[in-house]
């Protein structure tokens, strides 16, 4: 079997199945990549601090991921070299091509910031393998190939300006070096590109001054052990003592990255679910299965319930500019976020889940409910176990009068249409933290005899 094929189902880990079993979002493209969670015991390097560290990230809640690279150019998604097996004599030219125009990353960082982003994070270095900064260790890089200039120096200071915090994304799988395969089963090439590895996560940690999220991605052909991960991560905090670090370099790291699907983590362990906006991390001119603003907007509503965080990614092309669909739905999301940001942001896990026309936030006794389907003149929570108080109208202020007995409150006299695009949501004060148990419903509703 050529290697291609084997490293691939290999990478393709169970991330197809729990989409599947989550009926999540549309199938990703490319191979879904398992994080191999690391199953020692003993305290990682950052672990002391790990909550305090986290705590700006899980108040921001939801952040923009970049892919840039060479393959933007292409335009044929971010694992063309691989998916086509494009040999590196035959890809790496066109890292002359790359072109963005200054300011692109500007853009985005507005863009960002319009959508209700708190923070970005950007590819320094994807598959494969061309350096999106400038660096000592290749001549694979921004500043000796087309755009001559440091592409994560401009992200950084664009994301800055706009009082964004900034990630760095780092694949550590690499297609393009000599020894990015081979390190596998040769230890001689293994220490060369260990060092190779370090040297330039070292950089991305040195030369640019905090940095508040290192990303890594894809792990193979190495473990921990192989990849020296732990001194990795030492070194990034000694660094870095503020960074959070995410678990795909094979430690557990400060949080888990489901990705394409929405799945909480639980025992309190923090979380961030990765999603492309079509089926293409990286630009791919024919992708054209973009997902509409309610389904973003439903997919930072699971985040906020299960208490995660949402990364929704762009893939500009390689001019620097963003496809304008993508454009199009973050502005909706953004004034959406505009009235809504507090039903989502800094709210608390939420048990109440069931409804085939809405969705649930919590924080305290207040119940945030977000009908995606609007039915109508009222709408209805079956099973709701906390007396409901208040009710109001998060759009207008506009008091809801409701109904409740033990099995269900119901929520009257509201428009025949849906007071807000794509979601509307009413503000539920209740007696005590809000529960929900249909279960009491089925066992106990009145059942008049025949
Ligand atoms: C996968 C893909 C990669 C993408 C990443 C984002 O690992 O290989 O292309 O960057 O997911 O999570």
């Amino acid at each position: 079997m050529p290697n291609s094929l084997t490293r691939r189902n290999m990478l393709k880990g169970t991330g197809a199945a729990m989409l599947a079993a989550a009926g999540a979002a549309a199938l990703p493209a490319a191979p879904a990549l398992a994080a191999q969670a690391s199953t020692t015991t003993a305290p990682e390097p950052g672990e002391s601090t790990r909550a305090q560290r986290l705590a700006w990230w899980q108040a921001a809640r939801f952040g923009m991921f970049i892919h840039f690279g060479t393959y933007s150019v292409i335009g044929r998604h971010e694992w063309n070299m691989e998916e086509e097996a494009v040999p590196v004599v035959e890809y790496a030219p066109h890292a002359k091509e790359f072109h963005p125009h200054p300011g692109s990353q500007r853009a985005w960082a507005k863009l960002a910031k319009q959508a209700g982003m708190k923070y970005m994070v950007m590819t320094t270095k994807h598959h494969e393998g061309f350096c999106n900064f400038d660096t000592k260790l290749t001549d694979y890089n921004a500043v000796k190939q087309g755009p001559g200039r440091d592409l994560v120096r401009e992200y950084v200071e664009a994301a800055r300006a706009e009082g964004l915090r900034v990630g760095f994304y780092y694949s550590l799988m690499d297609w393009r070096h000599p020894d990015g395969a081979i390190c596998a089963t040769d230890e001689a090439a293994r220490k060369r590109f260990v060092e190779y590895t370090h040297g330039l996560v070292r950089e991305l940690m040195t030369n640019y001054g905090k940095i508040d999220i290192l990303w890594y991605d894809v792990d193979w052909p190495l473990t921990p052990e192989g990849w020296e991960s732990e001194r990795m991560n030492k070194m990034v905090f000694e660094l870095q003592p503020e960074i959070i670090v995410n678990n795909r370099n094979g430690l557990k790291g400060d949080f888990s990255t489901p990705e394409q699907h929405i799945t909480a983590e639980t025992g309190g362990r923090a979380w961030e679910s990765c999603m492309t906006m079509n089926d293409s991390w990286g630009y791919q001119a024919g992708d054209d299965n973009w997902k509409s603003s309610k389904t973003i907007v439903r997919n930072i509503i699971t985040c906020a319930k299960g208490g995660g965080n949402y990364l929704l990614n762009i893939g500009p092309k390689g001019d620097g500019s963003i496809p304008e669909e993508s454009v199009h739905v973050l502005r909706e999301v953004g004034e959406w976020l505009q009235v809504n940001d507090h039903t989502v942001r800094d709210t608390d896990i939420c048990q109440p889940g069931s409804s085939v026309y809405a969705n649930f936030t919590c924080r305290g006794k207040t119940l945030y409910m977000h009908v995606h389907y609007w039915p109508g003149e009222y709408v209805a929570i079956s099973g709701l176990m906390t007396k409901v108080k208040s009710a109001m109208l998060v759009l207008t202020g506009q008091p809801i009068n409701f109904v409740q007995d033990e099995f269900r409150v119901r929520f009257t006299g509201l428009p025949i249409e849906a007071p807000q695009y794509p979601v509307t949501t009413l503000e539920i004060e209740c007696e005590d933290i809000p529960t929900q148990d249909t279960g009491f419903v089925r066992k106990n509703h009145l059942r008049p005899s025949v």
